[in-house]
Order: C-alpha cells, then structure tokens, then sequence
C-alpha cells in the first residue's frame, strides 16, 4: 500500500504509476533527502515531538539506508513515486513503528523543497570552482601574450589592433560578472523552507532555527506559502547559467573562427579536435561546436521552467516535480562544458605571427593617424574625411598606410611631420591607447593584477 493509501480503495493504476512517479529522476537528490531527514529527526526530538531513543534509531537506519544506496544495494521503485518515499519506506520497513514517526510535523513538499536548495547549493560551489578554473586559464594565457599582437574587430572587420591578453582579459570580465552571479544566486538558495508543513505552517512545537543551523542554510523562508511554492532560486540559477553559455558560446565561435583557414589564428590540440568520416584531411573543431550547440539546450531549460511555473496558483501544484529535468540538465551540461572548455583553451596553439599579420591589412591604424591630425589642430571631422581619402588612394595603389611616404602623408595635408612614419606601426598604436581600460601594456598589466586579486579573494 501507499504511504498515502488510507483514503483510497483500490491502486493507482499502473499507466498512473509510471506517469506520477519521479523516481528516475529525483534519485540524484537521495543524499540530500537523507540530509534534510537527518536533520528533521534531530529537530523533532529537540522539540520532544518524538523521544530521543526514537530520532537516534531513526537517524542511525537513515545512514545505512545512505550506506546501502552508495553501494548500489538499493532498488528504486516507481510505484513509491519519488525519492522521499522510496526511502521513508525503507526506513519503515527496517524500524517500524519508529519508522513511521520520521514525517510528523513534515510534509513532501517542505521537504522536496528543502532537497532541491541543498542540491544546488553544492551544485553552485562546484561550478563556481570552475569558472574559478577558467579564470585562472586566462590569466595565465593572458600574461604569457601581453606582446601577442592581433587585429580587433567590430562587424567582424578588421577595426584597431589589440594584444591577446587584452582580448582574454575581456572574458576574464565576463567570466568574473557570472562568478558574482553565482555567489549572488548562492545567497537565494540558501534560505530554509523545512518546517512549514504542507503550507500553512505545523501545529507541533518545531525548531526551524535549529534545522537552519543543522543544514547550514544562512536564512529561513518567512512565509510558508511561498517556501513551498518558489522555484524562483532555480530560475535564476538556470538564468545565470544561461549567461554563462552564452558566454561560452561567444568564445566558440570565435575559436571556431580562428581555427579555420580563412583565419589562421589558432591551432587546437588533436585531443580536443576531430576528423572526418570522408574528408581525410578534415579537423574539425567540434567541441567548441558542441558547447555552442549546448547553449541551446540550456535556454531551453530556463523557458522550460520558466513556462511550468507561470501561472501556477499557490502553493504546491504537482507541475513542479518537472521543476528537476531541466534544473539537473543545466547544472550536467554548465559543468561538462565549462571543464572541457578550460581543457580545450588550455591546450590551443596561438599562431603569433598568423595575428600579427592579419594587423598588416585592413588600414587598422587610420583612427591613429587621425587623431594625430587632431592632436595637431585639425578638428576630428575633418581628420577622419582627411584619412579617408588616404584609405582610398592607398586602396587605389595598393599600399598600406605604413607604405607611405612623408611626401604622400604631407599630399593629404600638412599638418603631418616626420614622427607620424612611426606612430602608424601597429606597436606604437596599442601603445598610445593612454586611457584606462585600453589594449596598452600598462593598461593591461594591472587588468591582471586586478584579475589576480580577484582570484586571491575567491
Ligand atoms: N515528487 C514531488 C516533487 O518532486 C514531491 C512533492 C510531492 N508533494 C505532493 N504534495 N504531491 O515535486
């Protein structure tokens, strides 16, 4: 019989098993609902709800019931529908009566939520370990490249030249904002809806600042209609989460970009690239091509649950059980990519030479030499007409603004003197970006140091 069954006369029928049950799923949160157990059996006999005999007996079988599930001892059933009861029967099952005692003052749906906080909690700090990861990758490969000079771009044409480590460090920004995200989020989870029954409250004596300080949750829920009814904690992980790929997927395609032959940029390891099942001299990038794709599934995830809770009346419908596919997939896919991403970036081959001479085209230092004009007195307006034509004529003689002479400079105007043959070299234009937060070496130095603060205090 059910653990509910009292008021029924016959079985659910077993299509209604199958369809009701969340087993197959909310098994991944068995450590945390033996946690939230442990706690609540301790809390009960604080308040002397149940005897301490009782809790002891109790809290003693839920960690061999843990034990057992660790070793693989355990078979789940779906006619027991989800986790907290699959494993409140077992409890039953081995004390008994004692068993029985555990759900006083309880209800699934205080406890389903209390799971899910406790998961995710653990979930959050694991992947803000490996933004931590990746952060520190880019720090590295940005000190190593503070010289590495390449073209920057915006409509992905060749617009000014920058240094590589002034392009990671930009992902360094982004990388960091959602690491703050994400201790921001923490803040959410961690607040306790254990203790507030169904969803009016118990009419028992319970301690919920003790199960708080039992499970380490910073704060409580204050009001027990929305501690069993919010969800809003995971929408912002997923939220953050889909920041976060959208990230990654940013930084694919622009590996992608640079790994092919248009480009040249970069060289990724064979470990992290793939062949063709045709094409013998094909390599493909395809991870960086999957967790582009993946971004996909995880936005999916965040309108997902999203959708399930719009609408919802309070408190508990049976809607949010599908609260957890899309929440456990999230968190599966954020953490396998972000780890294979660090790998990947980790082992990718710049090609220096390849960058520098992309800087040779595309007039990149035409912004340089008219702000030299402008510098000099010439109103920027009228600079930037007067380096346009110089575009134009050295389109028109095939030549870079480097190619000329002092003559051709002074043909465009005379405001132009010896030194400008010298600050049109690519070097010396990442050099005269002067103002804070440029491509310039010092610019770029103390973006790392600021970058390694960061990570000293993280
Ligand atoms: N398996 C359910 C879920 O994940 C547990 C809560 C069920 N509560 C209830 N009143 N039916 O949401």
């Amino acid at each position: 019989m059910k653990l509910w069954g009292g008021r029924f006369s016959k079985d659910t029928a077993d299509i209604v098993d199958n369809f009701n049950a969340s087993i197959e799923f909310d098994q991944k949160l068995y450590k945390h609902d033996i946690a939230g157990s442990i706690a609540h059996a301790k809390m009960l006999a604080r308040s002397s709800i149940i005897s301490q005999e009782e809790s002891f007996k109790i809290v003693g079988c839920l960690i061999e019931i843990l034990s057992d599930i660790e070793d693989g001892k355990i078979d789940f059933k779906v006619s027991l529908e989800d986790i907290h009861m699959n494993i409140e029967t077992i409890l039953i099952e081995r004390l008994g009566e004692t068993g029985k005692k555990l759900h006083t003052a309880r209800s699934r749906n205080d406890q389903v939520a209390v799971d899910i906080r406790l998961y995710l909690r653990d979930e959050i700090s694991v992947i803000c370990g490996l933004l931590r990861n990746l952060l520190t990758t880019l720090v590295q490969i940005g000190e190593a490249n503070v010289d590495t000079i390449m073209p920057g771009y915006t409509h992905l044409q060749r617009a000014q030249p920058i240094t590589l480590a002034y392009y990671l460090m930009a992902y360094f920004q982004m990388f960091k904002r959602d690491h703050e995200r994400l201790r921001d989020c923490y803040k959410r989870v961690n607040v306790l809806p254990l203790g507030v029954g169904a969803l009016a409250g118990v009419t028992y004596g319970t301690d919920r600042n003790f199960l708080a300080d039992e499970l380490g949750f910073g704060l409580i829920c204050e009001n027990g209609l929305d501690a069993v009814s919010d969800r809003d904690f995971a929408i912002e992980f997923i939220n953050d989460a889909s920041i976060i790929m959208m990230h990654l997927s940013r930084f694919c395609e622009e590996l992608i970009l640079w790994s092919s032959q248009e480009f040249q940029f970069i060289e990724m390891d064979d470990a992290y690239s793939t062949g063709s099942s045709i094409m013998p001299q094909k390599k493909n990038p395809d991870i960086a091509e999957l967790i582009r794709g993946k971004t996909g599934r995880v936005y999916g995830n965040l309108i997902n649950l999203l959708t399930i809770l719009k609408s919802l009346p309070l408190a508990y419908n049976k809607d949010m059980q599908e609260d957890k596919p899309p929440l456990f997939d999230t968190v599966d896919t954020l953490k396998s990519c972000l780890e294979i991403f660090n790998s990947m970036l980790n082992t990718i081959h710049f090609k220096k030479d390849q960058m520098k001479k992309a800087v040779s085209a595309g007039f990149m230092n035409a912004t340089d030499v008219a702000d030299y004009l402008t510098k000099n007195g010439v109103p920027f307006r009228s600079s930037h007409e007067i380096v346009g034509k110089m575009v134009l004529y050295c389109i028109h003689q095939s030549k870079t603004i480097e190619d000329l002479t002092l003559e051709e400079f002074t043909a465009f105007s005379p405001v132009f003197k010896e030194d400008i043959l010298g600050l049109v070299l690519a070097e010396q234009c990442i050099a005269s970006k002067i103002s804070s937060g440029s491509t310039s070496k010092t610019s770029v130095a103390s973006m790392l140091e600021s970058a390694k603060e960061f990570l000293a205090s993280i």
